[in-house]
C-alpha cells in the first residue's frame, strides 16, 4: 500500500518552570491510504501534539524542534501558511472531542458546513454564478448531512450547534471534516466526551467514512480497547515516544513492552492470557524524566540497564518495542 503520510523524527518542545519538556520526542510514522491507525497512550503521552503538528496548529509556546511531516512528496513543515491552510480541510481534516471547538456558536449550522466547502472546495470557480452556486453548494451540504447521519437535514441546516446534541454536533464536525473529501482524517479523542451509545454510533460513522471514501483515519485515544476496535495498526505513546507499534492483532495478543501489557492487563475484555492484572502505579512527569527509559521509574521489570535509553527494536514482522527485555543491550 502506497503511503500518504510520513512522520520523520518530531520532535516538539515546550519552555515550562523546569526547562525545556519534550511533548514529542523523536516520533516516526507511516499511514497508508485507506490504512486505520490508532495512536494510544495515557493523557500527556504527546498524542494531541503530534496530530497539531502535523496540522501545522502545534500551539505557543510550542517549539517544533526537528523533524519532518511528509504528506505525499510535500514535507509540510516547510510550507507556508497559506498552502497549509489549503493542505487543511482539502487533503487533511481533523476533528476534536469537544465540536465547539470547530464550530461556530452563532452561525446556522447548515452555512457552516457551506462556508468550509465553499473556502476549500470552489476556490477560484467564477465561471458559475453566485446565485446558482449558492443553491449547488447547499444540495451538497444536504447530502453531506445525511450522509453522518444528522436526521431531516433541511430542518437542521437551519439549526444553530447549541440547538444540536451533543452526537449530533460531532456529526457536524464531522461533516465539515469530510466536506471537501480529505484522504486524512486525523481523529483526536473523537467520542471521549459522549455517552457509550452515541459513541458506537459515531465509530460505526467513521468505520463507513473509512470504508465508502478510502479516507484513512488516525484515531487518538486513550482508550486501548476502542483502538483495538477500530484499528489496523496500533502506536503505543509514552511520554513523547513511541514504545510499542505493530498490527493490532499482534500488539494485543502478544504485547511486549511492560507499558503495554499493564494497558492491556487493566482491560478484562481483552486482556491477554496470563497477563496479570496490574495497574500502572505513577503517572508520567515529562519535567523529571530519568536519562534512560522514561517508563522505567514504573516498571516493574525495569533492571540496570534501563538506565539508558533504549532504541525501537522489530521482534516480529512490523512489530516493534523500545525495551530491553527485547535485546538491544550493550
Ligand atoms: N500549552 C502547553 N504548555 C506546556 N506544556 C504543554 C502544553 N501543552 C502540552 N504540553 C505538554 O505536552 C505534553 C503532551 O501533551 P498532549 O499531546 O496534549 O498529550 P495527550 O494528548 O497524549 O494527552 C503534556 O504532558 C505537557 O507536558
Ligand atoms: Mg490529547
Amino acid at each position: 500500500m502506497r503511503t500518504i503520510l510520513r512522520v520523520e523524527d518530531l520532535l516538539v518542545e515546550f519552555p515550562t518552570p523546569h526547562g525545556q519538556v519534550r511533548a514529542v520526542n523523536g516520533v516516526t510514522f507511516q499511514l497508508a491510504t485507506g490504512e486505520r491507525l490508532g495512536i494510544v497512550g495515557e493523557s500527556g503521552s504527546g498524542k494531541s501534539m503530534t496530530l497539531l503538528t502535523i496540522m501545522g496548529l502545534t500551539p505557543p509556546p510550542g517549539r517544533i524542534r526537528r523533524g519532518e511531516v511528509w504528506f505525499k512528496e510535500r514535507n509540510l513543515l516547510e510550507a507556508s501558511p497559506q498552502e497549509l491552510r489549503q493542505m487543511r480541510g482539502r487533503h487533511i481534516a481533523m476533528i476534536f472531542q469537544d465540536p465547539m471547538t470547530t464550530l461556530n456558536p452563532v452561525f446556522r449550522v447548515g452555512e457552516q458546513i457551506r462556508e468550509s466547502l465553499r473556502v476549500h472546495q470552489y476556490l477560484g470557480e467564477e465561471r458559475v454564478p453566485a446565485s446558482r452556486r449558492k443553491a449547488l453548494e447547499k444540495q451538497r451540504v444536504l447530502r453531506l448531512m445525511a450522509e453522518v447521519g444528522i436526521p431531516a437535514p433541511e430542518e437542521r441546516y437551519e439549526a444553530y450547534p447549541h440547538e444540536f446534541s451533543g452526537g449530533m454536533q460531532q456529526r457536524a464536525m464531522i461533516a465539515i471534516a469530510l466536506s471537501c473529501d480529505p484522504e486524512v482524517i486525523l481523529a483526536d479523542e473523537p467520542t471521549t466526551a459522549l455517552d457509550v451509545t452515541v459513541q458506537a454510533q459515531i465509530m460505526r460513522l467513521l468505520d463507513q467514512i473509512n470504508r465508502q471514501r478510502g479516507t484513512a483515519i488516525v484515531l487518538v485515544t486513550h482508550d486501548l480497547h476502542l483502538a483495538t476496535e477500530f484499528c489496523d495498526r496500533i502506536l503505543v505513546m509514552y511520554a513523547g515516544q513511541i514504545v510499542e507499534q505493530g498490527p493490532t492483532e499482534a500488539v494485543i495478543r502478544h504485547p511486549k513492552h511492560p507499558y503495554t501489557q499493564g494497558l492491556l492487563g487493566a482491560l478484562p475484555e481483552i486482556r491477554p492470557e496470563k497477563t496479570p492484572l496490574m495497574p500502572i502505579p505513577g503517572e508520567i512527569d515529562l519535567a523529571h524524566l530519568p536519562p534512560g527509559c522514561p517508563f522505567a521509574p514504573r516498571c516493574h521489570r525495569a533492571m540496570e540497564a534501563c538506565s539508558t535509553p533504549p532504541a525501537l527494536l522489530e521482534v516480529e514482522e512490523n512489530h516493534q518495542v523500545r525495551c530491553f527485555l527485547y535485546g538491544g543491550l550493550a
